[in-house]
């Protein structure tokens, strides 16, 4: 695990494996004090290979430790192989034999949560990207894919339900009185998707018929407490199976579908094959414990894992540089369904503002990399929004070129080759091309170059040639390792607005809306017969992953904000309105003068509240202000208090200005119907507590009204934003107070409530922020060793609560540090994603900046750092 000198590994390196496992017999035996593996690899030489007496060599981490090997059924002497850090070397071997390992393990040590380990009273495995070789000596790499067996022996007391993938072919007693289930998955797959659960789990079932008409059992597995919270996994799951049978043709295979919660687990949710496994935040979800975002994020997460059943598994990675092929396709496939399950322009705008908030700032940091890196020294540490969502763009931008037809040719062709194999990124873009004729050779630069492109935008409008001109003009930034860019394919979709608020059309077909492919760093389109100078509506959907700046007015954005055919950009529109006037009221902190709100900006939000027949859920987006987030992305220098304080002003200003319409906002929303987690009902909700939070500013309204939605919520979405409302409120510290006992004494046996109380606790953005944050992490609802709980508290006040977490003293920074080191020895993955909040220490002031280096340079120098840690701190140094 801990490495001095970590090394680096690169794409250009890449070799087929020297061999291949076809078979793979797996026996564990389960005890408390270890678990017992012994591994039956049926290998043979890679005819493939360049190297046809190269040795054996097994990828095996330092906590696995060797009994025996024998080959063929023979014993090895310990001359007959050699045991390294990270691997097992068997030098003479037949081109085709059995290899066969008795290793011990320590699932109850295993604090990363990777390979196997326990999380709580079960036994559970996380083995994407390389958990696998802490399990067993193996060749943990994609491309080597097998057929895999596995018996699980166990107490059956403790551990009744014991899964692995595939069908269960056998089960009995053992002679001891312990007991056994084989499992054969009959599909081949990498070691990364293997999988297996061990313990005393209830179930929630159902089936699902294919359209072929195969009836597929459905079991999601958690602890019996929470079999009340399985339903809308459920749903999701079978909407989901529908749906990509309707929009891929993809249909599932194997006789049925596990997923499994555990409670301690680095990520979401993993897509091992017939057998996920779900951290019980990205599973669980019922009404009384659970917010709308949670709900939905069920449901995506649900589907994203469903989906890799295709986009992953059948068709998997060859090497880990090509994780955006499976990754970034598959969180295209779940926005699609998120979008299709509810509201599609509502999705398209969360998907942006969390794009441009969080990708962007990766993109122009310490760590940027392409969509397909070229090198890593963890690959954990490359599970990024680069390329997950970046990647899920790039996907959007061939989808949106080739056209819904195509792309779906496209997509059957891709599956049709490659079923079966592990493949490149470029293989996807292949199939693409095949079936549309296109030559993409200039868009793969997409996943090849980093750094977010920037297109400037320019018109002219010739009165008299009644023409319109538009030039545009590409750049990219230079990123760690790359400078002088060359033009990417940026495909921009777009209208030109009159003065009535109709598009014009553009062309002699009479289209309204186009998509002009821009291919040089400079280009210009000529639009005739254009009878008024219009208003361009640009990059409609978000058409591309770039900054586009254009010079508008702010009567120009009034007029798209009412008009604009684009539901995307209408919202957008408001967005850079209301930035310019969060960016002026910034300088104005700076410089000490007297904040002003423009009177623009109020009177804009004014009609919107105005406008009743405004979907709820757009509303609420078109009210939202930048977050400090995205303003603290979109700054050159952060200045965090002043960010800070001009949001809040300006926020205040509208709540007074708008106190009445918002508070008729706020009482016309009241909800009479039965609580349901659906899109109509999301939206209103949100739209609702957006209101609430803007009255909160209003002292002798707004702690009351929340108190009150506190009390009489009938939900966990208004209760929680009632009371998020009332903690971040001055005027409402004793209800707060109040408030958060009442929750803690009705959630105590809650885990995931109380993970919201945490975090709700630790986004106050109050005064003494970390003294409360210290005070949490002594609460018995927290616990260092849980990742969920980590989330909540550390990384949710190192990301979201700015204003204490950069206080310029500097200990926010000193106390991130510390949890860090710790960390470190724990848990690497979660220590990894924590120490992000101090990378991009170059765009803070002083003295932050100072502060910040300091608390890096004191990571950076520890002796026993992980290379998940070493990797991102010295990249950032
Ligand atoms: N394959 C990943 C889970 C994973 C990531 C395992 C990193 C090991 C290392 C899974 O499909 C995934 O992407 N999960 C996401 C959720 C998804 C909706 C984006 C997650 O866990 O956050
Ligand atoms: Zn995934």
């Amino acid at each position: 695990m801990k490495d001095v000198t970590p090394q680096t590994v690169y794409l250009k390196d890449y070799r087929v494996p020297d061999f291949l496992i076809d078979n793979t017999d797996l026996v564990f035996d389960l005890r408390e004090e270890h678990c017992r593996v012994t591994s039956s690899l049926r290998i043979r030489r890679n005819p493939d290979s360049a190297t046809q007496l190269a040795p054996l060599v097994l990828d095996g981490g330092c906590a696995v430790d060797l009994q025996w090997v024998e080959i063929d059924g023979r014993r090895l002497g310990s001359d007959g192989y050699a045991r390294s850090e990270n691997s097992l070397t068997i030098a003479e071997l037949p081109d085709s034999c059995v290899v066969t390992t008795e290793v011990l393990i320590k699932p109850h040590l295993n604090t990363s949560m990777m390979g196997l380990y326990r999380s709580r009273t079960l036994y559970c495995t996380q083995c994407e990207a390389e958990g696998f070789r802490d399990i067993t000596f193996y060749l943990d790499r994609p491309d080597v894919m097998s057929e895999f067996t596995a018996k699980l022996i166990a107490d059956r007391q403790r551990y009744p339900v014991l899964l692995s993938n595939g069908n269960a072919i056998d089960q009995g007693t053992m002679e001891d009185g312990r007991h056994f289930v084989v499992w054969h998955d009959p599909f081949k797959k990498p070691a990364y998707l293997f999988a297996l659960v061990a313990g005393d789990l209830s179930s929630v079932e159902d089936s699902f018929v294919t359209l072929s008409g195969r009836e597929i059992k459905l079991q999601i597995f958690v602890e019996e407490k929470d079999l009340n919270k399985c339903d809308h996994a459920m749903l999701s799951l079978k909407n989901a199976m529908r749906w990509d049978e309707q929009t891929y043709g993809r249909e599932y295979d194997l006789g049925r579908f596990m997923i499994v919660a555990v409670d301690d687990f680095n990520m979401g949710a993993m897509e091992n094959k017939g057998l996920n496994i779900f951290n019980t935040s990205a599973v669980l979800a019922n009404p009384d414990t659970t917010t709308d975002a949670a709900f939905q994020r069920v449901e995506g997460i649900v589907a994203h894992e469903y989906f890799h059943n295709w986009s992953g598994n059948r068709v998997t990675c060859r090497d880990w540089f090509q994780l955006s092929l499976k990754e970034g396709f598959t969180v295209y496939r779940d926005a699609q369904f998120s979008a299709d399950m509810n509201s599609a322009v509502v999705k398209r705008i969360e998907d942006v503002v969390y794009l441009r908030t969080h990708q962007f700032a990766e993109d122009a940091g310490p760590m940027s990399h392409p969509v397909q890196p070229d090198s890593y020294m963890e690959i954990n540490n490359f599970y990024t929004l680069t390329v997950y969502e970046k990647g899920a763009e790039v996907v959007a931008m061939i989808h949106n070129l080739l056209g819904d037809k195509t792309f779906r040719q496209g997509s059957d062709l891709y599956f049709s080759r490659h079923d079966g194999q592990a493949v490149t990124i470029e293989e996807f873009v292949s199939a693409m091309e095949a079936v549309s004729g296109l030559d993409l050779q200039q868009f793969r630069l997409w996943y090849k170059q980093s750094g977010t492109p920037v297109v400037e935008v320019q018109s002219n409008y010739d009165a008299q040639a009644k023409t319109y001109q538009l030039q545009f003009k590409q750049s990219c930034p230079d990123t760690p390792g790359q400078t002088h860019k060359k033009p990417f394919l940026i495909p921009i979709k777009l209208g030109l607005v009159a003065a009535d608020g109709q598009d014009l059309p553009l062309n002699s077909h009479g289209d309204r809306s186009l998509v002009i492919s821009l291919t040089e760093q400079t280009q210009t389109v000529l639009f005739e017969n254009i009878q008024q100078a219009p208003v361009p509506s640009l990059l409609r959907g978000f058409s591309a992953p770039v900054r586009l700046n254009y010079p508008y007015s702010s009567a120009q954005l009034a007029h798209l904000m009412a008009n604009d055919s684009d539901g995307f950009n209408r919202w957008d529109a408001g967005q850079t309105l209301s930035f310019s006037v969060m960016q002026r009221l910034i300088e104005e902190a700076l410089d000490q003068r007297e904040l002003e709100v423009s009177s623009q900006l109020i009177e804009v939000f004014d009609g919107l509240l105005s406008d009743h027949s405004l979907d709820p859920a757009m509303l609420n987006l078109m009210l939202q202000l930048p977050s400090e987030a995205q303003l603290h992305e979109r700054a050159d220098i952060i200045h965090v208090q002043a960010i800070h304080r001009a949001r809040q002003f300006a926020r205040r200003s509208i709540a007074q200005a708008l106190q009445s319409k918002l508070l008729e906002t706020y009482k016309r929303l009241t909800e009479q119907r039965d609580y349901a987690p659906v899109a109509d009902q999301i939206g209103r909700r949100a739209l609702r507590n957006s209101v609430l939070g803007y009255l909160m500013l209003l002292e002798e309204i707004g702690p009351e009204l929340a108190w009150q939605q506190f009390n009489s919520a009938t939900n966990m979405a208004d209760k929680a934003a009632a009371l998020n409302a009332l903690v971040n409120c001055a005027a409402a510290q004793d209800y707060a107070q109040q408030a958060l006992q009442a929750f803690e004494q009705q959630y105590a046996q809650e885990t995931l409530a109380m993970n919201l109380w945490l975090q709700i606790q630790a986004t106050n953005s109050q005064p003494n922020g970390l003294d409360r944050i210290k005070a949490l992490m002594e609460h018995s609802a927290f616990s260092i060793n849980n990742p969920n709980k980590v989330r909540s508290l550390m990384g949710a006040f190192c990301s979201s609560n700015p204003i204490n977490f950069h206080n310029p003293e500097g200990s926010g920074y000193q106390f991130l540090q510390q949890q860090i080191i710790q960390l470190n020895a724990l848990n690497p993955q979660v220590a990894a994603r924590l120490v992000t909040a101090l990378t991009r220490w170059k765009k803070f002031p002083e003295p932050n900046r100072q502060l910040m280096r300091d608390a890096l340079q004191l990571i950076a120098s520890k002796q026993d750092l992980v290379k998940d840690l070493r990797e991102i701190v010295s990249k950032s140094l």
